[in-house]
């Protein structure tokens, strides 16, 4: 039973999978159409790839049409769908409106949506300045609500479909340098229910999950994670290891496929139990905030 909680194989950069073994049903999104914001990098560029290889076209958007543009000619070279890169800036709603038009005119539907744009950084609470603060719940929250009221009204309330919002565990315990995201976090996951409650009449699904850390990722890199691999880290989490993008994008797509078609206004943490027994080390942290405060 070992076998059960080992990775299976990651690339650390913003690239495909070399290797990929299949765990659902290769076509169980054939069809299907997803819109991804945050889906340029990291997490959100895994789930993009995963729901690809299982039949789904996707838009990936974000604020860099550089960025976006090169990761969709990787992730369509690498699965034979279609991706179409758009810029948006999840604060803007002009741009989403745009972005979700041209989808419409490219794919005529849109069936799921991941909230993965995000921003964050290590500060103490008394170092934030308003509007440091402020942007990171504009990004997080304010976006994830602009993003999924404008495909609401654009073709979700009419056609049904599904939402995954990306959170984190970060407020489950209160997690010191961290209030910023925390607080931008908890008000998704409210948001998720609110909206699964709402929504539901219209067939519309929405749901969280909260991943744990991740390698190879912005975030990773930005809350420290390098300066803690060590092993000593590992121990703290109760499966030894952190996670993998595509442990998440297995998540995203248990949650956006028939297998979830009666999972709503929850939340799935796929930590490995960290957020348990992680704990709130004052000390280390600064440390760790001294090391990464100017990324
Ligand atoms: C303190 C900071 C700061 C830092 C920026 N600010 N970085 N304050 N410590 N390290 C302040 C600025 O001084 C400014 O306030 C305000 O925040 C806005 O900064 P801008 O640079 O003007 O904002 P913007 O260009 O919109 O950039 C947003 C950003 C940036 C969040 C600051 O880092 C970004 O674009 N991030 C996107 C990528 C990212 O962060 N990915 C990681 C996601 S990981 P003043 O007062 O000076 O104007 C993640 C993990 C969650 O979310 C959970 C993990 C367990
Ligand atoms: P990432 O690669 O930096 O992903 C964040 C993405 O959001 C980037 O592609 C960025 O692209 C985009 N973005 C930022 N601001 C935006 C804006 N205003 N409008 C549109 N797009 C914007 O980091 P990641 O670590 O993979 O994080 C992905 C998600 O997982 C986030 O929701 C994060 O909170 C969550 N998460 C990560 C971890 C972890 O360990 N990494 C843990 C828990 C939760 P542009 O710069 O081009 O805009």
């Amino acid at each position: 039973m070992s076998g059960t909680a080992s990775a299976p194989g990651e690339v650390g950069t913003d690239d495909c999978l070399s290797n990929y073994s299949y765990i659902f049903s290769p076509d169980i999104l054939k069809n299907k159409v997803a819109f991804i914001t945050g889906g340029g990098s990291g997490i959100g560029f895994r789930i993009a790839e995963i729901l690809m290889r299982h039949g789904c076209q996707t838009v990936i958007a974000s604020r860099s049409l550089e960025r976006v543009q090169a990761s969709a000619a990787k992730l369509s070279a690498a699965t034979g769908q279609h991706c179409l890169p758009a810029s948006v800036d999840v604060r803007q709603p002009e741009t989403i409106i745009a972005a979700v038009e041209e989808t419409l005119q490219e794919f005529g539907k849109v069936d799921v949506l991941v909230n993965s744009a995000a921003g964050n950084f290590l500060c103490p609470a008394s170092g934030l300045s308003f509007n440091a603060f402020k942007t990171v719940l504009e990004i997080d929250t304010i976006g994830t609500f602009n993003t999924s009221k404008i495909l609401y009204q654009k073709w979700l309330k009419d056609h049904g479909g599904v939402i995954v919002n990306i959170t984190a565990t970060l407020s489950y315990r209160g997690q010191i340098l961290q209030v910023h995201a925390g607080s931008a976090k908890a008000a998704i996951d409210a948001m998720t229910k609110h909206l699964a409650v709402e929504w539901g009449p219209d067939n519309i699904r929405v749901n969280s999950l909260a991943p744990g850390p991740i390698s190879g990722t912005e975030g990773f890199r930005k809350l420290g994670g390098l300066a803690r691999s060590a092993a000593d880290y590992y121990k703290l989490i109760p499966l030894q290891r952190v996670g993998t993008k595509t442990e998440i994008a297995h998540g995203v797509l248990y949650l956006v496929s028939p297998a979830a078609s009666y999972v709503t206004g929850t939340s799935l943490v796929i930590d490995g139990g960290h957020w348990l027994s992680g704990p709130n080390n004052m000390s280390a942290m600064q440390a760790l905030w001294q090391t990464s405060a100017k990324l």
